[in-house]
Formats: C-alpha cells, sequence, structure tokens
C-alpha cells in the first residue's frame, strides 16, 4: 500500500496504472470504522485499483464546530487498510487541498440547504467542492458512499449529473453496532451515558417503521410517533425529523413512494445523524 500526501504524487502514480484500471475511490475524513471499511470491501470488489482519501475537510465544518477535535490517527487508518490490501491512501495537508488564496466552491444550490444543510449552513458546498476536486485529482472510475449520510448522497449524485463528471457513484448501506446506533466517527465523542441516549435516534426510527408497518401514509404522524422517545429530559436533543424525497430531499407530505426518514439529535455538544428509507 502507498500513502501518498501530495497532489503532483498521487497524479504520477495514476499515470502508471495501465489505460483500462478501473480506479475506485473510497473519500473519508479517516478515524475509520467498520462503516469506511464496508465501504473499502465494496470498492474491492468493483474495482481493480481501490483508492482512500483521508482527509478532515476544514470546508464543510462551521466555525463553531469540531475541526480542531475531530479524531485523526492516520497510523491507525493506514494499518486497517493495509490490512484490507488497498492499492493507495491519499493523505494530504489542508494546504494541499486548498491553497494559499483558495476561493473556489462546488455548490449544488437547493439540495444543500436541506436537512443537515439548514442546521450546518455552508456545510454541503464544503462537501461537494473537496468531493470535486477528490475526483479531479483521483479521477475514480467508481466512487463510493455511505447511505448513513443520505443527504450527502443525493447531493453527489447530483453534483455528479449536472457537471457530467465521468465518475459512476455507488452506494452502500448503513453499518450499525450490535444495539443498532450508526457507526460514525462521532461516537468517539460519547462517555458510556451518552452511549447509551445515543439509541434515541435509531430507536426513533424504528417508531417510524412500526407505524408505517401498521398501514400509517400520513408523514405528520409517522414524525409523531418517531418524535415520541424526544421529551425534554431526555439525553438527545433533536435538531430534525423529516420524511423527504431520497433524490430532492423536498419533504413529502405522505409516503406514497419511496421515502427517505431522516434524522439529527444532538446529544451532549455530539451532533448524530441517521436514516432509514420506507418504500411502499
Ligand atoms: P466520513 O464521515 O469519514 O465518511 C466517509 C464515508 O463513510 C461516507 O461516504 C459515509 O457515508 C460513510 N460512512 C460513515 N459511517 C458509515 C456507516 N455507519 N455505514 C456506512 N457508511 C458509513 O462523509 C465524509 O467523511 C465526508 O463528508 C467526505 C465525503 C469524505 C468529504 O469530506
Amino acid at each position: 500500500m502507498k500513502v501518498i500526501a501530495t497532489v503532483q504524487d498521487f497524479r504520477a502514480a495514476r499515470c502508471a496504472l495501465s489505460r483500462g484500471t478501473r480506479v475506485g475511490l473510497v473519500p473519508t475524513m479517516g478515524a475509520l470504522h467498520e462503516g469506511h471499511l464496508s465501504l473499502v470491501r465494496a470498492a474491492k470488489a468493483q474495482s481493480d485499483v481501490v483508492v482512500v482519501s483521508i482527509f478532515v475537510n476544514p470546508t464543510q465544518f462551521g466555525p463553531n464546530e469540531d475541526f480542531a477535535k475531530y479524531p485523526r490517527n492516520l497510523e491507525r487508518d493506514c494499518a486497517m487498510l493495509d490490512h484490507e490490501k488497498v492499492d493507495f491512501v491519499f493523505a494530504p495537508s489542508v494546504e494541499e487541498m486548498y491553497p494559499k488564496g483558495a476561493v473556489t466552491f462546488v455548490a449544488v444550490e437547493g439540495l444543500s440547504d436541506k436537512l443537515c444543510g439548514r442546521s450546518r449552513r455552508g456545510h454541503f458546498r464544503g462537501v461537494t467542492t473537496i468531493v470535486s476536486k477528490l475526483f479531479h485529482v483521483v479521477e475514480p472510475d467508481l466512487a463510493f458512499f455511505g447511505q448513513k449520510d443520505a443527504a450527502q448522497v443525493a447531493i453527489i449524485k447530483r453534483m455528479v449529473k449536472d457537471l457530467a463528471m465521468p465518475v459512476a457513484v455507488v452506494v452502500c448501506p448503513i453499518m450499525r453496532e450490535a444495539d443498532g446506533l450508526a457507526m460514525s466517527s462521532r461516537n468517539s465523542y460519547l462517555d458510556p451515558e451518552q452511549r447509551r441516549s445515543a439509541l434515541v435516534l435509531s430507536r426513533s426510527l424504528s417508531r417510524v417503521r412500526q407505524a408505517f408497518d401498521k398501514g400509517q401514509r400520513d408523514s405528520a404522524e409517522l414524525i409523531a410517533a418517531g418524535k415520541e422517545l424526544f421529551p425534554d429530559d431526555a439525553g438527545a436533543r433533536l435538531d430534525y425529523l423529516e420524511i423527504v424525497d431520497p433524490d430532492s430531499l423536498e419533504t413529502l407530505s405522505a409516503v406514497n413512494q419511496p421515502a427517505l426518514v431522516a434524522i439529527a439529535a444532538f446529544v451532549g455538544s455530539t451532533r448524530l445523524i441517521d436514516n432509514l428509507v420506507l418504500y411502499p
């Protein structure tokens, strides 16, 4: 496995690959867990060469968010990726990805203001900017993303389509802990009590699914069922629980088509997200 830190070195390695090599890219911010590794394994299965990028992207963090304290452990991440027989790790510095004076952004308008984009202003513009740049540098044939970040998936698919990027976006299912908590690098912020409180996200989604399975199709009723687990004194504070079209992220008043049920909540100061898709 080769670990590369600069655009120039990565381009040299990319040029050395023979024509027709199918390159799969898994973009990450590191602090890897089984969720990330499921993407790596999908990439291994579908590509000739697998590239994992590790870059904690400053432009997708708000001023009061956790950019500074975000967990970073390149050595551990590389050991895990080496074990998965990844071919290249691209781990650039902030200066490498944002040269001094950089003012160019890629923005998917409209979609970027929905769900997490509403409470995290500018977040998705940071995501689409860095993912575009990674696509330019790595030139992948396939790029792998997790359904865990469902809005990110919708926005990246839109960007790829709008800008005719020659990349196939592959979406992989959400990996969970045994008790249902969606795996996340941010779970490491939780103390034992908060770790228990964090289950409210997946449990609320299960409540929505139960109501749906009993025949409820009205979004307001489904959301009310999910919100029941959020009394004022719970260890978690709801940011949003919404039912939207999985592609446009527009609100659905009823579930008569595939519908994304997305939730975000603060457990202490840690913001967690989760989702499921309902198929009528
Ligand atoms: P990060 O949070 O590190 O996630 C990297 C990829 O792993 C994303 O596609 C995410 O959806 C996926 N992932 C995370 N947890 C998962 C889980 N429990 N199950 C399945 N997949 C999971 O998402 C980002 O980084 C960044 O926004 C990035 C796309 C790298 C741009 O900076």
